[in-house]
């Protein structure tokens, strides 16, 4: 795209244009002419009953069956029931729920270290998959769901919500364009509000063997942000990392938030029993199998980092250089794409809430000496900048619309997004290089493979 047709779309007469979503432009598909889908959700926790939960339930049940809901929790199960209010059976047996309720869909919101389980299990008892992020937490599960998916022959969509907010869709038109030429590197730094992190570090996510540390369960989203804005895919990590402030890093540390001698000088002490949800779901039933969900962030069984930096290096050249800084005073990030005719960048912030992102195109002065533009793209409603209803349309409502920006992923998707983060705890183990073709059987492509 040159400057000139740059600025005419960029105006206020193309404002319509940033605030429209591409999938969520196509017409939707007469309900009354498509037999409804038969889905089954497995993982009752917070995620599962609230966006697949309820959240179907309330904008898709025209299109939608939730014929099952599956837990291992049985008292999780009966809350999540009465939260998603499908009128379906409950199950804690996955394989006795498939049996029975001959769900066409598995919807997986267990947890991360859970998923390779979940995911090949259904596949092979004739299910199609959607799953949340991370598709699963190491290389060998993710091995196991590669394998299982050439030999079942099912369709697994994982749910990289990130792709889908409309300012980070037009980034990827702009990107696709050829606006800033060939992307030779990207700086991508994102920070967790101490808020935010404290949930992570309050539950598994604070131990590598169950979310895969947050290299894995947080930043599959940016690595895969990344691989999709780049459309290749990477071959070689080198990491740092380290934990400053939580674990047995911490000065003191007690059973839990709610029987903790410290709740007066502790910066993270919060009760789980003023959020009515949260203490029903998770507090109330965890006699059934020790989940606590208000755990110390001082416990010492943490043993992730807080402090994460790495390069990647991409099939097709590009660099990437990306920092995940936890326990920050805000959410957000910065993202700038340097590319052979310019730079295009962006800072997103979480807490405030903007309603708007700015993009900045800075082209390269030796072609062109004009000042940089700052281009306005509003957030739309709804959760993750907007992003997860345009995923959930896309999904439940027309799955049958184009998808001109490849914003569905699935399993390579998903593995590839995961295998920076894995590199990045073996390189920071080993203090080396990681190639990613030594992971698993897939070879780094230039050229991301569609997902069709
Ligand atoms: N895309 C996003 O933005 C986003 C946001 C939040 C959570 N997530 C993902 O959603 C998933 C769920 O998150 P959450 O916060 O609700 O977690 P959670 O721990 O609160 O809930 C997980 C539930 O799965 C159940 N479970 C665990 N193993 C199981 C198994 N083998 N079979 C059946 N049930 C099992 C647990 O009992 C629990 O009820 C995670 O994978 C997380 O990464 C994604």
């Amino acid at each position: 795209m040159d400057r000139r047709k740059f600025i005419a779309s960029t105006g206020a007469a193309a404002a319509g244009t940033f605030l429209a979503n591409p999938v969520t432009g196509m017409a939707a598909v007469n309900p009354q002419r498509r037999r409804k889908k038969r889905v089954a959700l497995v993982g009752t926790g917070v995620r599962g009953v609230g966006m697949y939960g309820s959240g179907l339930m309330r904008t898709y049940s025209d299109y939608v069956d939730m014929v099952g809901l599956c837990d291992t929790n049985p008292g999780r199960l009966q809350v999540g029931s009465r939260i998603v209010d499908a009128g379906c059976p409950t199950f804690t047996d996955l394989e006795e729920m498939i049996r029975k309720q001959k769900p066409e869909t598995l919807i997986v919101t267990t947890e991360d270290r859970t998923h390779h389980d979940v995911i090949i299990k259904g596949m092979e008892m004739g299910c199609d998959i959607i799953t949340e992020k991370p598709l699963t937490i190491d290389e060998v599960k993710a091995q196991a769901i590669i394998d299982a998916e050439r030999k079942y022959g099912k369709r697994v969509i994982v749910t990289f919500n990130y792709r889908y907010p409309p300012y980070r869709a037009r980034m990827k038109e702009l990107l696709m364009e050829g606006l800033i030429g060939d992307v030779t590197s990207v700086d991508f730094h994102w920070q967790i509000h101490h808020r935010h992190l404290q949930q992570y570090m309050m539950r598994w996510h604070g131990e590598s063997n169950r979310g895969g540390t947050l290299w894995v369960h947080k930043s599959t989203h940016h690595f895969d942000m990344v691989n999709w804005f780049l459309n290749s895919e990477p071959v070689q990590v080198q990491a740092f990392g380290a934990l400053e402030r939580f674990g047995s890093k911490g000065p003191f540390r007690g059973k839990n938030c709610r029987n903790c001698a410290y709740t007066s000088e502790c910066p993270y002490y919060w009760n789980i029993n003023e959020n009515e949800r949260l203490k029903t779901l998770y507090a109330d039933n965890e006699h059934y199998d020790g989940y606590i969900r208000d755990n110390c962030v001082f416990r010492h069984q943490i043993d992730i980092y807080d402090k994460h930096s790495a390069i990647v290096k991409y099939a097709n050249g590009a660099f990437l250089n990306y920092s995940l800084t936890a326990d920050t005073d805000y959410d957000g990030y910065w993202i700038t794409f340097n590319g052979t005719k310019g730079r295009l960048e962006s800072r997103v912030l979480g807490y405030p809430r903007k309603e708007y992102a700015e993009l900045v195109f800075t082209p390269v002065s030796i072609y062109n000496d004009k000042p940089a533009e700052v281009i306005k793209v509003a957030f739309d409603r709804g959760g993750h900048w907007g992003g997860d209803p345009i995923m959930l349309d896309k999904l439940f409502k027309d799955p049958d619309t184009p998808d001109p920006l490849g914003q569905q992923a699935g399993v390579r998707d998903g593995v590839m997004s995961i295998l920076i983060g894995v590199a990045a705890r073996k390189s920071i183990k080993e203090g080396r290089v990681i190639n990613i073709a030594s992971l698993t059987d897939l070879e780094p492509q230039v050229v991301k493979p569609a997902f069709t």
